[in-house]
């Protein structure tokens, strides 16, 4: 397993272009199915979770093609084709590598009529279970059975329009109602939706391919079904979350950081809590300026869906929190096991409690280099940045967590200052 090696320290500055966001691309990709037309999607990051769903797609026989940019000025694109009839399992070998493989649920059913995936499993950052989709697709007329692991989702003809109010809000059941809906017959509304970028950047999208839904960016989005949807090209929003994780660099390490391409509504949670906590963010154009101030302060935070504060900040904030002056806390209230990080970070010299959702920290602390483990995404990226800080060397474990999320992380952060580099070994990752 490759280990990342950071060297803390150094004050980062300079600029750094924002990838396409993993959480818009790996819904818009599944969105393929729902015609046997070419989906056109650019902006669609390199990264470890895309490959995974790259090869759960390519196993239902649907063909994607990536062509190169071919000048500095253009982009890769990724051309997906699920031609007339996709197969419709995703088995547990695939499906187990990556929840969000879930989301070929929805749209399979709608155009074929049956879906048969295997419940995702257990999860580090909590049980993470998929009842709101299967209720949700309930509702628009699927019959569906739990046998041998797997879901299977059967439907006579075309689903049909329903009103399905969300109990709690979530982003992946979300989308994958609303592109089930897309193909059903009459009208569906969707109560207590999710607002997250990501969504509206499907609904962008669906709309492109001749779907027909309002409502983008609120809390009650109305979904008049259509019988068949064509191909369309689409551009992938930037990912907020590698632009909020680099703003956090920016400001942990003293430093300044332009971040290329991001606008500031799409994280503006994230912006307020830095500016919170004494830092300076100044949009310009396009892009965000983001510094450190002359004192770093401490902060309350709470996670919550968008607009509050990103659930897969948390981590990055809590290292943030360990070094500013004074008590902060930061309760999660969206994952009941996204505490991970806490005891790598204590082991970096962080003083953190915890009791059930809320984590209290003393603040000030003085950060040292340690041999810690990253235990998912967003928990690896918060130790890489309290390394960043540290006094000495980390060496963080378990780096294939990172690459399922953050693009170029090495040389992004090389290209600013950072001290960062990856160990490689041949071991295949044992867990
Ligand atoms: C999405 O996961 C993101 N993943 C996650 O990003 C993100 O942390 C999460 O939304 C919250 O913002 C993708 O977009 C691919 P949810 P998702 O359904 O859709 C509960 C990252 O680091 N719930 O909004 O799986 C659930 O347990 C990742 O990039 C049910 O109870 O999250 C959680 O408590 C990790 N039943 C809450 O809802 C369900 O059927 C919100 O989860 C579905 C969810």
């Amino acid at each position: 397993m490759d280990r990342l090696l950071i060297t803390g320290g150094n004050t980062l500055l300079g600029e750094v272009t924002i990838s396409g966001a993993k959480n818009a691309a790996l819904p818009l990709m599944c969105a393929a199915l729902l015609t046997d037309q070419p989906l056109i999607l650019s902006n669609v990051p390199e990264l470890a979770d895309i490959t995974t769903l790259r090869n759960l797609l390519e196993h239902m026989g649907v063909e994607i093609n990536k062509t190169e940019a071919t000048d500095a000025g253009s982009k890769s694109k990724l051309e997906i084709r699920s031609g007339a009839s996709p197969e419709t399992t995703a088995p547990y070998d695939i499906v187990r590598q990556m929840r969000a493989s879930i989301l070929v649920f929805g749209p399979l059913l709608a155009r074929m009529g049956r879906a048969k995936v295997s419940l995702p499993g257990g999860c580090a950052i909590g049980n993470r279970p998929i009842d709101l989709h299967i209720r949700g697709l309930e509702k628009l007329g699927a019959k569906i059975e739990l046998e041998d692991g797997y879901v299977t989702a059967t439907v006579d003809g075309r689903l049909k329009g329903s009103h399905v109010h969300m109990p709690l809000v979530s982003v992946g059941a979300t989308e994958n109602i609303l592109m089930a809906a897309s193909l059903a017959k009459g009208q569906t509304i969707i109560d207590n939706a999710a607002r997250e970028p990501e969504i509206d950047d499907l609904i962008s999208c669906l709309n492109k391919m001749g779907a027909r839904i309002s409502g983008k960016g609120t809390e009650r989005l109305i979904i008049d079904g259509v019988e068949s949807l064509s191909g369309a090209s689409h551009s992938v929003i930037p990912d907020r979350i590698e632009a909020g994780s680099y703003a956090v660099a920016a400001v942990i390490t003293g430093g300044s950081l332009r971040l290329k391409q991001i606008s500031p509504h799409m994280m503006q949670a994230s912006l307020n809590a830095l500016l919170d906590m004494g830092a300076t963010v100044e949009p310009e154009g396009q892009d965000i300026l983001v510094s450190a101030g002359s004192r770093l302060g401490c902060i309350s935070l709470k996670t919550q869906p968008f607009p509050g504060f990103a659930t897969d900040m948390q981590a990055q904030f809590m290292a943030l929190a360990s070094v500013a002056e004074g008590m902060s806390v930061i309760s999660e209230t969206i994952f009941e096991n996204r505490f991970m990080h806490v005891p790598e970070l204590r082991r970096m010299g962080a003083e953190i409690a915890v009791n059930g959702a809320v984590a209290s920290l003393a603040g000030n602390s003085k950060l040292y280099g340690a041999e810690v483990m990253a235990t998912d995404l967003r928990a690896s990226m918060g130790l890489a940045l309290a390394a960043l800080v540290a006094s000495g060397e980390t060496i963080i474990s378990r780096v294939y967590h990172l690459d399922r999320g953050y693009e170029k992380l090495e040389e992004k952060l090389r290209a600013v200052g950072a001290s960062i580099e990856r160990i490689q070994e041949q071991d295949k990752p044992s867990d």
